[in-house]
């Protein structure tokens, strides 16, 4: 089965910060495979600004290089190279000064998207959205796009709000998380509401818990003074596992438009009882064969930020009262492993007896790597006398089911940003979205700041504390295996 491309509007998209790093590994090789899919016109226009001293030419020559790096399948037809390059220009422009916004201006083209990429930290957001104001570059037509992360609490998330709400409407505001981007993540809709099969039974009736896994192997080398201020919990929790769990536990919306869905986001975030302290474990990884302790890694033999959270949430309502939802997170461990584990209760009686066995359903939907969904289900062990039971998966990976050219499913920057242009902002965050979940959020942190919790400490490669294991035992449940 060949995807199907449908080809947007010309656009001009200026990407400020586009000399730094997730415009290079990113953003710029996701528009780059747009463009070789064919989904957009010869006449966009991709303007990179930065503070750095390049003209046009030597800006190419820096996208040339990094799309050879990140876009290498694609790089291997020069002409089409060629061809994105000539769509690319640049300018040396100040976020706090007046320098190069008269020369930007000149660049932009009348009546059609412009889409400006903040693509910064966050402490530019306001001077950004500000001089694009003064500048007279906004147009009905305009559209921001700001990356996580989008505040470091509650507070700051507001004040962020506050600010882009002076210049822009929330229609206008595009905040990437870009799980949400992700195909297995959009596909968990797909299944959920294009089945019957699985909404009557997805309910604290049926189903025992939920497990969201997020296993990463890389550690934090290049971020180590981000990370060591965000931790786990605000990298990671806050927004991804946190986006992942209010897919998995809210109400079908009645259409699937941006607010509709995101209204039945809101109320999961808000459905959230606060976690308590023993319900939460805090780990950082220790040196290993494979490299230094996180300690080493950040240069600070005190630190206690952690770089691993398992926790226990309830979401308090009609639909999941009674049933956990388990999330962990954590850097350095085993292998890169994304799953969501649906685990249903065990059927209420069984006919065959004890001695054969008896085996909850589990619905594993894996995010990365190997895109798939599989289902656990009970047979009777082949050859067997009498009646054993085993499990037997119901296997769909993605590439095999729909064919060879599905094996590389489209990046989350791919979609994200041409639902940008698109101006279609279902999987983006709503800034109401972003408040709640900092609300849930930040008393856990504080808890741990007034406490002086010390996380506890893991061997890198593992799968995390023992503790997190500890958490699941103390409930009679187990986290099912990190598999890549
Ligand atoms: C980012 C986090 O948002 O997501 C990183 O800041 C993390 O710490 C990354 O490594 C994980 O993304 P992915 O797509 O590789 O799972």
């Amino acid at each position: 089965m060949v995807s199907r491309v449908i080809p947007v509007d010309p656009f001009d998209l200026v990407i400020f910060g586009s000399t730094g790093d997730l415009a290079q590994r990113k953003i710029l090789p996701a528009l780059f495979r747009r463009y070789c899919a064919g989904q957009w016109p010869e006449d966009v226009q991709i303007i990179g600004a930065a503070r750095s001293e390049l003209d046009s030419d030597a800006f190419r020559d820096v996208v040339a290089q990094s799309l050879r790096e990140h876009a290498p399948a694609h790089c291997a037809d020069a002409k089409a190279l060629n061809a994105f390059l000539q769509r690319v220009d640049y300018v040396a422009l100040d976020a706090l000064t007046d320098e190069g916004w008269g020369q930007l201006a000149a660049k932009l083209t009348i009546d059609r998207v412009r889409a400006f990429y903040f693509s910064v930290g966050p402490r530019l957001f306001g001077p950004l959205a500000e001089r694009i104001k003064a500048n007279d570059l906004a147009t009905t037509q305009t559209r921001i796009v700001v990356e996580k992360p989008f505040g470091h609490d509650l507070g700051s998330a507001q004040a962020l709000n506050a600010t882009l709400a002076a210049h822009f409407s929330e229609g206008q505001i595009y905040r990437i998380d870009h799980y949400l981007g992700k195909e297995t993540v959009q596909n968990l809709m797909a299944v959920r509401f294009g089945n019957m099969l699985f909404e009557p039974l997805w309910n604290s009736q049926y189903v025992d818990h939920i497990q969201i896994t997020v296993a990463e192997s890389v550690g934090i080398d290049g971020r180590e003074e981000y990370y060591e201020r965000a931790g786990a919990m605000r990298d990671m929790v806050q927004n991804h596992l946190m986006q992942l769990l209010c897919l998995i536990a809210m109400e079908p919306p009645a259409k699937f438009d941006p607010d509709a869905v995101r209204d039945e986001k809101l109320k999961v975030i808000r459905a959230l009882d606060p976690v308590e302290p023993h319900h939460i474990v805090r780990g950082q990884f220790e040196g290993g064969l494979s490299g230094r302790s996180y300690r080493n890694t950040v240069g600070n033999p005190r630190s206690t930020t952690e770089s691993y959270v398992a926790l226990r949430a309830h979401v308090s309502n009609w639909r999941w009262a009674g049933t956990p939802f388990y999330l962990r997170t954590g850097k350095r461990l085993v292998a890169r492993s994304s799953v969501i584990n649906v685990m249903f209760k065990d059927a209420p009686h069984s006919i065959f007896g004890a001695d054969a066995g008896r085996h909850a359903n589990v619905l594993s939907i894996r995010l990365q790597p190997n895109e798939g969904i599989t289902l656990k289900v009970t047979i009777k062990e082949p050859g067997q006398g009498g009646m054993r039971l085993v499990d037997v998966p119901l296997d769909m990976s993605f590439a095999e089911a729909l064919g060879p050219e599905n094996q590389d499913p489209p990046d989350a920057y791919e979609r994200l940003v041409m639902d940008v242009i698109r101006g279609n902002q279902t999987l983006f965050m709503r800034g109401d979205e972003v408040e709640a979940a900092w609300a849930w959020t930040d008393p856990i942190i504080a808890g741990w700041q007034a406490r002086g919790d010390v996380p506890k400490p893991y061997e890198s490669g593992s799968t995390g504390p023992g503790d997190a294991e500890l958490l699941m035992k103390r409930d009679g449940r187990r986290w099912q295996g990190i598999n890549p």
